[in-house]
């Protein structure tokens, strides 16, 4: 009942000549089953919007202002994404809330209003190394969610991303056991807080996926799709990793 999700995100990497990537991307999944999401620089999302064409490859922001328009210089709306080409945001990426100290309501006030614009808010939550090693991820991760996903949530406007901050761009993941145990504690959380409608909501990992760790992720229960970084670059990387889901 919850379409698989394969998102990247590309963060600060990627210029026009990127777009043959995507190219080669498209040509290699026209599978309606998994559905394939990028979110590129904004610079590229216009251009990324063309390239596709009729092809169902989703795009989508990697963060968006709270408020709709105004004064806030190098900012953007999730109207201007929307305007772009986009469908999806990633709000509360841990690169976000360490390089520009956003707080789980900032998170939640920029899910309002990708939610507002008719985009799907990818929120990310994920401990810290030291909060793993203290054993509080889960009281990490059941804080975040309550916090930074707003009360409007539902499976059709929301995907969650476990990331935990150790595991990006280290070449580190979790176990099996570990990653279980997180997702089927957000699943829990979301059910106290959503019923029956938590079981809508698409949970996405991200850390360190590459081609050779994804089938094992993605066999894990609970496990809806992933959120990755370096690996969705290259069509060849990705490419794989869509296909594990698929
Ligand atoms: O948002 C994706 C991310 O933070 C994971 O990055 O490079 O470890 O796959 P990476």
């Amino acid at each position: 009942m919850r379409r698989r999700l394969a998102a990247g995100n590309w963060k600060m990497n990627g210029t026009a000549a990127s777009l043959s990537e995507v190219e080669k991307l498209l040509q290699a999944h026209v599978s309606p089953s998994v559905e394939i999401l990028l979110c590129p620089p904004a610079t590229l999302i216009a251009q990324m919007n063309w390239k596709k064409g009729q092809h169902p490859l989703a795009l989508g922001g990697q963060d968006c202002h709270a408020e709709a328009s105004g004064a806030h210089t190098g900012d953007i709306s999730a109207a201007q994404l929307r305007d772009a080409g986009a469908t999806f945001v990633i709000v509360g990426h841990s690169e976000r809330r360490t390089d520009h100290k956003e707080t789980d309501e900032q998170v939640r006030a920029k899910a309002e209003a990708a939610h507002e614009e008719g985009l799907v808010a990818v929120v990310c939550i994920g401990e810290t190394l030291a909060e793993r090693e203290g054993g509080h991820t889960l009281d990490v991760v059941s804080r975040q969610l309550e916090h930074s996903v707003p009360e409007g949530a539902t499976g059709e406007n929301t995907v969650i991303a476990y990331e935990p901050v150790w595991a990006i761009g280290t070449g580190l993941t979790p176990t099996s056991e570990q990653i279980a145990e997180v997702h089927q504690a957000l699943r829990s959380r979301l059910s106290a807080r959503f019923g029956a409608d938590a079981a809508f909501f698409r949970l996405l990992y991200g850390g360190s996926v590459k081609p050779s760790n994804a089938a094992e992720i993605f066999a894990i229960p609970d496990v809806d799709g992933a959120l990755v970084g370096g690996a969705s670059l290259k069509a060849a990387d990705f490419s794989p990793i869509i296909a594990a889901l698929e």
